[in-house]
């Protein structure tokens, strides 16, 4: 099989017409930290998000503030600003119009349009995976009703199992049945928290893992006699821990068997190598002795791959700003290291940080606020990261670092 060819942008100057233009569709904390990567190389960048003030907006050229998942709304924005690139950094989008714009040679879709539309229902994504591909997932099954809840709980999962909307993230309307009790509870809660109003759910299998693991994959422009075709790069597994479907902390290296890891490679290179284009993936697997699931995938960096920033040469934002622009790679670890969480802890605006030279007053460790303008009891509104030849050291300092970091509303002393 001939390697597919990079698509290499010709970097030029912000601002003129010469200018690299990027689109973050999305612009939270991960968006930002791409932004930021792109406006180092001298790219001039346009942050899209649903409210003002979104932590990447803060940092971009230019703004904008529109309903992403409005076909409308999101075509006439991309045709009014022409970026050579658009890059979704979350999944509720309007993919259609990324398909349509895309077929129609108006712009480049990272990684491709398609991948963007199958990884944002969880439908997309694991039929291909388990379906087209072969790849080893939870036992699984679509449901329409209650009804087909109960009869795929009967004939296929058995309790646990795990039931979730077509289309959420972060753990949203997602739960864990133990027993015929708890069914239609789990039916109604993810009929409320599902993106769009649906009623369609998928139900899996519970895989009792020892751990779970978020597989960086970049695909990106080669070196050496590679040079010019997109090559598959791995960064060191990220292991975490989640809490209610969100993560709360993440280490690399995970240390694990290598045939354990080999496996988690060769099923995060065929789903990307399907999905296609050029960036970073966030491939996450769970794994149980030698054995290996793949659950998810995003198309993106990913929320556990933070711990980057004070892991890797170059962070996982970093590499996916090279990435998509073309550009050559290192994924190399520098340090092993750890992160964890800084919540809201309160429901509040324009919230003030106490502690935050306190977390600070260790040399390996380093925090990040993200400048989110509201802040909720679980909102992520920041991240410490800490680095130490031993990472189980290193998650110890970036835990203690996290709970020294004090939201509190600004008028309250
Ligand atoms: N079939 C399963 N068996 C065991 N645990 C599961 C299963 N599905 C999900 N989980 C647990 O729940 C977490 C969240 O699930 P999943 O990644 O599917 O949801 P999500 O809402 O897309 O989360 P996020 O957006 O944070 O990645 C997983 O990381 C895992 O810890
Ligand atoms: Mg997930």
């Amino acid at each position: 099989m001939t390697q597919p060819q990079a698509q290499t942008c010709t970097l030029g100057t912000p601002l003129s017409p010469s200018a690299v233009r990027v689109m973050l569709l999305g612009a939270g904390e991960l968006g930002k930290e791409v932004l930021i990567a792109l406006q180092r190389l001298g790219v001039e960048t346009i942050a899209v998000d649903r409210y003002d003030h979104a932590p990447g907006q803060q940092v971009a050229h230019h703004s904008h503030t529109i309903a992403m998942n409005d076909p409308a709304q999101l075509r006439e924005l991309i045709l009014r600003e022409k970026p050579d690139l658009v890059v979704p950094e979350i999944e509720a989008i309007a993919t259609s119009v990324l398909e349509e714009l895309e077929a129609e040679g108006v712009v480049r879709v990272i990684p491709t349009a398609r991948a963007a539309r199958l990884t944002m229902d969880r439908e997309g994504i694991r039929r291909l995976a388990a379906e087209t591909l072969g790849l080893p997932t939870s036992p699984y099954r679509f449901c329409d009703s209650l009804q087909e809840l109960q009869a795929a709980i009967d004939e296929l999962t058995g309790y646990p199992c795990v039931v979730k909307p077509l289309m959420s993230s972060s753990g949203k309307g997602q739960s864990k049945i133990s027993g015929p009790a708890d069914v239609s509870k789990a039916w109604d809660y993810a009929m409320a928290a599902g993106r769009v109003a649906q009623g369609r759910v998928i139900v899996e299998g519970f895989i009792d893992f020892d751990y779970e693991i978020t597989q960086l994959t970049v695909r990106a422009a080669g070196q050496g006699n590679q040079a010019g075709q997109i090559v598959t790069h791995f960064c060191e597994p990220i292991g975490h821990v989640q809490v209610d479907g969100d993560y709360v902390e993440s280490w690399q290296p995970h240390r694990m068997p290598e045939s354990a890891l080999n496996k988690a490679r060769d099923i995060a290179k065929a789903v990307t190598d399907n999905l296609g284009g050029q960036g970073v993936f966030g491939v996450e697997l769970f794994v149980k002795g030698d054995q290996v699931w793949f659950s998810e995938v995003s198309p993106r960096p990913h929320d556990t791959g933070l711990v980057t920033l004070s892991t890797q040469h170059q962070s996982e934002f970093e590499l996916h700003a090279r990435a998509i622009l073309g550009l050559p790679v290192n994924t190399a670890l520098r340090s092993p290291g750890a992160s964890a969480v800084i919540y809201g802890g309160l429901d509040a605006q324009d919230v003030v940080f106490d502690g935050v030279a306190q977390a600070m007053n260790h040399p390996q460790v380093d925090i990040r606020l993200f400048g989110k303008p509201e802040s909720f009891v679980k909102r992520r509104m920041g991240v410490a990261v800490a680095w130490d030849a031993d990472e189980q050291q290193a998650r110890k300092l970036a835990k203690a670092a996290a709970a020294q970091v004090k939201p509190r509303a600004p008028q309250s002393a």
